[in-house]
């Protein structure tokens, strides 16, 4: 069993850096991808508040995502490269902070009550793997800090997904 207790009251910084520790030790001696991505998404889930949608998309081929393991209502399945937020990150190996996905130019809507998103690239040798994607009920849900958190996520789990 694992019994994480986040505070989301505490300041950004020390959630963000709990977070990456308890995602440390989730994946600590486990080398199957699908079990560490469903972890993890459950794991964003359980310490940011206000989320709708909280998982990976994966580099399948040269130039496509294709859904993996999330928390949320059921989502498209394939995005192309260069296609939507998650696309757009997954083209420019980019943090994509969209505070309002109605401005995002080709935004994909999987599920309309997503107001506000973040989509951080999760990268291998310089390659794009995958990406976190991060939706948020509430406009401008996430800033600066929640982006630097989830690339610290990110680099941290790259070898284990
Ligand atoms: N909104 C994303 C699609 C994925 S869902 O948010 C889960 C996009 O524009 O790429």
């Amino acid at each position: 069993m694992f019994a994480f207790a986040p505070d989301p009251n505490q300041p950004k910084a020390e959630l963000y850096a709990d977070l990456v520790g308890a995602a440390k030790a989730l994946i600590h001696g486990e080398s199957d991808g699908v079990a560490n991505m469903a972890n993890i998404a459950a794991l964003i889930w359980q310490f940011l508040p206000r989320l709708n949608w909280s998982g990976f998309y994966r580099t399948v081929g040269a130039d496509e995502l294709v859904l993996g393991p999330f928390i949320g209502k059921p989502a498209c399945i394939r995005i192309p490269f260069g296609q939507g937020v998650c696309g757009t990150a997954a083209a420019s190996a980019a943090t994509q902070l969209v505070p309002d996905v109605h401005a995002f130019p080709g935004h994909i809507a999987c599920d309309a009550d997503s107001r506000s998103e973040l989509v951080v690239p999760v990268l291998r040798e310089g390659r794009v793997i995958a990406v976190i994607d991060l939706d948020s009920p509430e406009p401008a849900r996430f800033d600066a800090e929640d982006a630097a958190g989830i690339e610290a996520l990110a680099a941290a789990i790259a070898d284990a997904i």
